[in-house]
């Protein structure tokens, strides 16, 4: 190093020597990072910030500040100021007082990095919380946030499934992030937000951390209860026995409605809407030499028609596996009475509740007075009288049922989001969904179609 300096004298300045650690700090944390990261030991995705933004900032902040020592050590010269040459300071451990202060020091340090990396890590806890995901923009997130909630997924953390591991998602998640606070800010994002999520990662990075195709199999029995808009709200029970089939490791062959995800089957698809509910082609490569192209209606001279292309995953079928909304008011109301909600004893419930929830309000007060005052006025005239704790219940569960469902502010109401699990007529959804592909229309030049075969998802029972 004293070499270096007697030929480099000019460089002997503090500024220099500043830009010189900044450039080592970063490059020695960026090893650390690689290496942490090599051995597997690093899966906080915040800490791909420091590993892809922080170090190499400081190692060309480093690289930037040391010539501008240089030059300003040289400007000095040429005015005919002497150069101060840096001199690290003298310390004599054997002067008491020098040892209080550099103690003092040492200790204050110490302290100091504790709390800054207490500090650090509790706030990139909390960004990574749900919470601040769901409510930091309270009006923007709230169908999300409502629908998480009472999803399967609301012990899981919304990065798991918007960004998972690893620092390229990560740093591309929040500069997406940046701008989406830019539009929440200004009030230019989109009501609702448009969905599907155009550049969400691939399922099999996220939904593959906690559920595999190997670990589907057999079937999956289902009671699905329906009620009548009669005066006794008549129930009627089926049973739906779902062939959800899955990945068999002993055999490695594939069976039922998972069989689509098998690491065999590729199947790409072509949507000409940007809602992905107009699937005209499909193309299906087995694995095994057997590709077969489906084409519902050709695009010009019959090829492949214009869209978007895409390799199916969990989240075409399973695209509201977190943001759940009933499929119509009818069902909502369904799924409420026979999970025990609205109380089925009560005369003409599903009827009348159908009727209030399904009326326009301007904001969700609105739409509690008026779901108050119609009950309340459908069932004061009725002999002999609704006990008044029954009636308040029904009001409850009614509103319940809408702040759950429907966000005048967002734009979203019954059925603004298509769910792809289930299909339209016979079935319980307004939306297509596998029926989008089984329809006995896509065919194929063998004359084969993907099918429509009531039994080949489900038996009724
Ligand atoms: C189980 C995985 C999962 C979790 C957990 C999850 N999401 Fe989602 N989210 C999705 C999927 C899948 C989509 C829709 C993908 C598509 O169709 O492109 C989505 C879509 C969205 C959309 C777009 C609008 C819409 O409704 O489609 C927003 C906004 C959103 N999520 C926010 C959140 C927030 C906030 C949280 C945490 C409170 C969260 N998500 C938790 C999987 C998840
Ligand atoms: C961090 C773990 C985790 C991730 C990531 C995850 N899930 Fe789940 N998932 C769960 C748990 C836990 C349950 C609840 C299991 C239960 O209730 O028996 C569940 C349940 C489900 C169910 C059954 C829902 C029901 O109503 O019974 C589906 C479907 C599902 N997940 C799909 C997905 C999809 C699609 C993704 C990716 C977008 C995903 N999951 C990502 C942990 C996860
Ligand atoms: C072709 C459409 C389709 C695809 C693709 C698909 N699923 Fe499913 N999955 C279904 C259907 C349909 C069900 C049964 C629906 C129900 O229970 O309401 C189901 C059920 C499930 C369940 C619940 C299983 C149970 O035993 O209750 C999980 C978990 C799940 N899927 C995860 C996934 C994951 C993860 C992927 C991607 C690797 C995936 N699915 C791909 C259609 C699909
Ligand atoms: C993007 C198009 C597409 C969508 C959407 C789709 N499928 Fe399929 N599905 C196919 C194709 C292609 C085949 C294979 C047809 C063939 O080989 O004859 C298939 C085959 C199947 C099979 C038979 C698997 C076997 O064992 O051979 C089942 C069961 C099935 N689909 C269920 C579903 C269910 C349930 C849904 C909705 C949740 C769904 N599919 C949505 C394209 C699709
Ligand atoms: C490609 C697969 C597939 C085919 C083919 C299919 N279904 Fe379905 N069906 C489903 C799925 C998935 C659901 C939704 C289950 C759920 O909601 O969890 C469903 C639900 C239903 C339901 C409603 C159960 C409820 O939840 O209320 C009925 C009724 C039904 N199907 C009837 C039929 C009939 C009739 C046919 C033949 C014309 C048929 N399905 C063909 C996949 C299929």
């Amino acid at each position: 190093m004293s070499g270096f300096f007697d030929r480099y004298p000019l460089a002997r300045n503090g500024v220099t020597l500043v830009g010189a650690m900044l450039t080592s700090l970063g490059a020695g944390l960026f090893l650390v990072f690689l290496l942490l990261e090599f051995l597997g030991l690093e899966s906080n995705p915040y800490m791909g910030l420091l590993f892809l933004l922080v170090c190499p900032t400081l190692f060309v902040a480093g690289l930037v500040v040391m010539p501008i020592g240089v030059w300003l050590a040289r400007r000095r010269r040429a005015a005919g100021r002497p150069v101060r040459a840096f001199r690290w300071p003298s310390v004599d451990l054997n002067d008491a007082a020098q040892r209080k202060t550099a103690a003092a020091c040492a200790g204050l340090t110490l302290l100091n990095v504790l709390i800054a990396g207490v500090a650090a890590h509790s706030g990139l806890e909390y960004m990574d919380s749900p919470q601040f995901c769901g409510r930091l923009c309270h009006e923007v997130m709230e169908p999300e946030w409502a629908g998480y909630q009472a999803g399967p997924h609301a012990r899981v953390a919304c990065v798991q499934c918007h960004i998972g591991p690893g620092a390229p998602w990560f740093v591309k998640s929040k500069l997406s992030g940046l701008r989406q606070v830019y539009a929440v800010a200004f009030n230019t994002h989109s009501r609702p937000i448009p969905s599907p999520v155009t550049d969400l990662r691939p399922a099999r990075d996220t939904c593959e951390q906690c559920h595999w195709p190997e670990k589907f199999h057999g079937d999956v029995v289902r009671t699905v209860r329906s009620y009548a808009d009669d005066e006794a709200n008549t129930e009627t029970a089926i049973g739906v026995r779902l062939h959800i089939g899955g990945i068999n490791p002993l055999r490695g062959t594939a069976t039922g409605i998972h069989w689509h995800v098998s690491a065999k089957n590729r199947i790409e698809y072509v949507a000409t809407d940007d809602r992905r509910q107009h699937i005209p082609y499909v193309r299906l490569d087995d694995g095994s030499g057997t590709v077969k192209e489906f084409i519902a209606d050709g695009g010009p001279s019959g090829g492949i028609p214009a869209g978007e292309r895409r390799v199916l995953d969990c989240i075409d079928c399973h695209n509201r596996p977190s943001h759940t909304f009933a499929y119509s008011v009818a069902r909502a109301v369904d799924e409420s009475m026979s999970a025990g909600g609205l109380d089925p004893s009560l005369p003409f419930i599903r009827r009348e509740a159908i009727k209030v929830l399904s009326a326009a309000y301007a904001d969700k007060a609105a739409a509690f007075d008026a779901i108050q005052n119609g009950l309340r006025a459908f069932y004061r005239e009725r002999t002999p009288p609704v006990p008044d704790e029954a009636l308040s219940r029904a009001v409850e569960t009614a509103q319940r049922l809408y702040a759950r469902n429907v966000f005048p502010a967002m734009r979203v109401t019954w059925g603004t989001y298509p769910n792809n699990v289930g299909h339209s007529d016979p079935g319980p959804s307004p939306y297509a969904g596998c029926f989008r592909c089984h329809d006995d229309l896509h065919r194929a030049a063998d004359g084969s179609v993907i099918s429509q075969d009531c039994g080949l998802c489900h038996t009724i029972e």
